[in-house]
């Protein structure tokens, strides 16, 4: 979905949230600047440059531990930045404290009153904030229907699904109809199936109301499914921002490659190279690769070699065969299979196939080149 600038001239009258309505409250661009956070000597996240468009859906992701958390939290100023500064509008909102930047929160634990009934927790803030009874009512309701909570409005969150609850915790932070809704890790105390139902619903939620969001995630196939761009966090740092498309065509390091589902990562040594490419071995493995844009590799030279399971054919007879393995693990998943192969090194190969392979069985594989991303591996 392509950024979303608020309609000129819509006063200041609210609005009910209807479909295809943009709130009022819609921002313009929020700036971090360099923004980082120390806890002690360690630093959680490092200096973080990032702009957010009103109306994009931004992800956040990165394996735990990684300083997403800490990164939400310095924006919605629950944790002092350790430098930086933040902007919205070009206003500068790092010095204000949590209530005066006025974000949505969404948890993964929900937080909801567990002796308000829906209706009461969603019209919590609204009644904090001082509007009148017919507005909270109006508001409350419009935003209920968004999350189909309607019929459920009498009830304690006790007596509703986590997908329910966790819909309440979405409805009561976009009725305050936010400037940026922040969500940390919503979905992950939900069962498998819940969470590609609330992860559609979130979709179609931003879709009708268009709030700015930032979405904080582990799970890559949640970030691609949902955000406009991705911005991948290793170790607190950015590994990469972009869009969902150019990070699975091309991951700027191994680790995103990881991420975007290059399962196998292979430790190679650069044997020659040149326009065409790179001819890299190792541990039993013999392939042609292609370096990614703005790496250069020489004979020699480390590399990490980066390919997606889907990429990993059978070597047809008489073809160039880049490693024989073992096959370990055959899973069956429709019409096609889905094999965990080792090679006589002891490194595992994950490829896909349509034909029958069974366990125990030697296999040759191939790889085209323009599907083998080689990283060269920073010297030590
Ligand atoms: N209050 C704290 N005190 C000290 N270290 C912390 C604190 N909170 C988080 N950390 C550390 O900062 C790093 C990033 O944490 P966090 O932002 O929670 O990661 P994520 O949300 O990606 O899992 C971790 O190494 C974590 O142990
Ligand atoms: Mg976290």
């Amino acid at each position: 979905m392509s950024a979303v600038t608020p309609a000129p001239g819509t006063g200041t009258a609210p609005v009910p949230a209807s479909p295809g309505h943009r709130p009022d409250s819609q921002l313009g661009e929020l700036r971090l600047s360099g923004v980082s956070r120390a806890y002690g000597a360690h630093i959680a996240l490092q200096p973080l440059d990032l702009t957010i468009r009103g109306g994009e859906f931004v992800a956040l992701l990165g394996p735990s531990g990684c300083g997403k958390t800490t990164a939400l939290n310095c924006l919605a100023g629950l944790l002092p930045l350790t430098t930086g500064e933040i902007t919205l509008d070009g206003r500068r909102i790092d010095t204000l404290p949590p209530e005066k930047r006025g974000f949505g929160m969404v948890f993964q634990n929900y937080a909801l009153f567990p002796h308000l009934t829906v209706r009461a927790n969603v019209a919590f803030g609204l009644k904090m904030r001082g509007i009148g009874k017919s507005e909270i009512r109006r508001r409350v309701d419009d935003v209920l229907q968004l999350v189909r909570l309607t019929e459920h409005a009498h009830k304690h969150p006790g007596q509703l699904s986590g997908g329910q609850q966790q819909r309440v915790a979405i409805a009561r932070a976009i009725v305050m109809e936010p400037p940026l809704v922040l969500m940390d890790e919503p979905l992950s105390n939900l069962d498998a199936a819940l969470r590609l139902e609330m992860r559609s619903e979130i979709r179609r939620i931003h879709q009708e109301f268009g709030l700015t969001t930032l979405y904080v995630t582990h799970d890559q196939e949640e970030a691609l499914s949902l955000a406009d761009r991705l911005v991948v966090l290793h170790t607190g740092r950015v590994s990469q921002i972009g869009t969902p498309a150019e990070l699975y065509e091309r991951p700027a390091d191994p680790h995103v490659a990881a991420f975007m589902g290059y399962r196998n990562l292979l430790e190679l040594e650069v044997v020659s190279a040149d326009a065409e490419g790179a001819l890299v071995e190792g541990r039993g493995v013999r392939l042609r690769g292609t370096p990614v844009a703005g790496c250069t590799v020489a004979a020699g030279d480390r590399v990490s070699v980066a390919v997606r399971p889907e990429d990993v054919r059978t070597a047809g007879p008489g073809e160039e065969c880049a490693a024989e393995a073992v096959a370990e693990i055959v899973e069956y998943h429709g019409r096609q299979l889905h094999v965990e192969a080792r090679t006589r090194t002891g490194d595992r190969i994950h490829f896909k196939t349509g034909d029958q392979v069974r366990p125990g069985d030697t296999v040759a594989l191939a790889v085209r080149p323009e599907r083998a991303l080689v990283f060269r591996v920073e010297a030590r």
